[in-house]
């Protein structure tokens, strides 16, 4: 009964499945169903055939590598990248759920992953410890607890400086160029304050929907917050190590927000958008037989635990374990908070008004807080929400040709603008 009074608000902001959300073609609906013969000619790269991810980006004409790396602390990662030896390199890396298939996904015109390799950059994608791609430890496995002890916090402390050291010494260069979207610009933020010498190998960061201070989002991991005190229950819903929420918990949270059409049905159940949230106006359906084959690609019940902590205090901090267990493992009663001030890489800051995760107020916040912000802008388009940074029909205009714009920019000219 507490939890249907807590995620009785939640209802509002699935509005868009209320109103009978999508005139969805049939060759869609057949392809979901794994009933479409005619899939040579797609131009999604994720049509569902038995190809691996390799398979798949080469079969659209470009080259692809997988690479295994191995983080201090003994997870194994996996890099992948769309080389191109002479050129600037550019990690991408991926947010909440997901995985480096975020950046492919819109297909071979739109996914930014592959415009960035047909502007002649040197294309790397990251994979989050937990994800799909990235379920492995040297002596851990993840049906063992230990695995899923971690937060985004480890994903910038060791995750990410395992990736850009990996690509630094292939390319004996500096990392061109970070992207971050959602979770992937948290860790970036970790990382640049916990690990200053790893940071002086990337020349810029450019964040994506930026999560950092959490005070004002819209998503309904906020609901988690009156759960906070009582762990028990909170592991009971959201499943102990693993993100795996109860399937009661989905249930009820999608027949709050769903006709239960068949489509509809696979969508509203999908954490990724019952987390993230989407937009109706920029949302393209042809994409979801993949998505739906793809995501949720994975995390810890840790990462949003952490998150709905930052969203309770109001701070952007270290993992709140409890006055005791936090004098032994920081020394103070309260966890420390990220050192932002200390942060010298430049970053460009692109947000979006409707973003369920990433509040105005909250981005304004952080781009008060870092020393070195060089570019800001706000996507004009009022209904852009997180997941538009991906996927968006119209991403390319909205978004893509001002990463572009801002990556051409000269070194003095960032550092100009970091003194002025
Ligand atoms: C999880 O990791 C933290 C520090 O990283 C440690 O203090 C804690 O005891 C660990 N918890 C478990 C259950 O292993
Ligand atoms: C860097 O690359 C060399 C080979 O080119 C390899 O022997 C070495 O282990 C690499 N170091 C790291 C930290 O990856
Ligand atoms: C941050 O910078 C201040 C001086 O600007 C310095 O005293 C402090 O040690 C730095 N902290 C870290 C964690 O590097």
């Amino acid at each position: 009964m507490q939890l249907i009074v807590y995620l009785l608000p939640f209802c509002g902001f699935l509005d868009f499945a209320a109103a009978g959300i999508f005139d969805i073609p049939k060759n869609v609906i057949k392809k979901m169903m794994g009933t479409n013969k005619e899939q040579s000619n797609s131009p999604y790269i994720f049509s569902q055939d038995n190809l691996d991810m390799l398979q798949r980006i080469r079969k659209v004409g470009f080259p692809a590598e997988a690479h295994a790396i191995q983080t201090e602390d003994g997870y194994l990662l996996t890099l992948y990248r769309i080389p191109n030896k002479n050129g600037p390199s550019v990690l991408l890396q991926h947010g909440l759920l997901s995985s480096f298939a975020d950046f492919l996904i819109s297909g071979k015109a739109k996914g930014l992953a592959f415009i960035l390799a047909n502007h002649g950059y040197d294309v790397w994608m990251g994979n989050f410890r937990g994800n799909t791609y990235s379920r492995a430890h040297v002596s851990l496995s993840p049906s063992d607890s230990k695995f899923w002890n971690f937060s985004f916090h480890e994903m910038g402390v060791y995750d990410l400086p395992a990736m850009i050291l990996h690509i630094t010494n292939i390319t004996s260069q500096p990392l061109h160029t970070y992207i971050g979207h959602s979770m992937g610009t948290t860790a970036s933020y970790v990382m640049a304050a916990e690990r200053p010498e790893i940071a002086r190998m990337v020349r810029l960061i450019i964040s994506f929907a930026p999560v950092a201070f959490m005070t004002h989002i819209r998503s309904p991991i906020r609901f988690l917050t009156p759960f906070a005190g009582n762990i028990e229950g909170l592991l009971y819903l959201l499943g102990e190590d693993e993100f795996l929420p109860h399937s009661s918990l989905i249930q009820f949270m999608s027949k709050l927000a769903c006709d239960m059409t068949f489509v509809q049905d696979k969508i509203c159940t999908n954490l990724l958008f019952l987390i993230l949230g989407f937009d109706r106006e920029q949302f393209d359906v042809n994409l979801i037989p993949s998505i739906l084959s793809t995501y949720p690609a994975g995390t810890s019940t840790k990462t949003l635990v952490h998150f709905a902590q930052e969203h309770n205090s109001g701070k952007f901090c270290q993992y709140d374990y409890g006055c005791v267990k936090n004098l032994q493992i920081y020394n103070t009663p309260e966890p420390p908070d990220y050192n932002l001030a200390n942060i010298t890489t430049p970053f460009a800051i692109f947000y979006a008004e409707n973003d369920w995760l990433s509040g105005i107020p909250d981005v304004k916040r952080l781009i008060s807080l870092l020393p070195n912000v060089v570019d800001e802008y706000k996507v004009p388009f009022p209904k852009f929400n997180h997941l538009d940074f991906l996927w968006a029909i119209d991403v390319p205009q909205l978004v893509y040709n001002k990463v572009l714009e801002v990556m051409k920019m000269e070194p003095t000219l960032m550092t100009k603008k970091m003194q002025s």
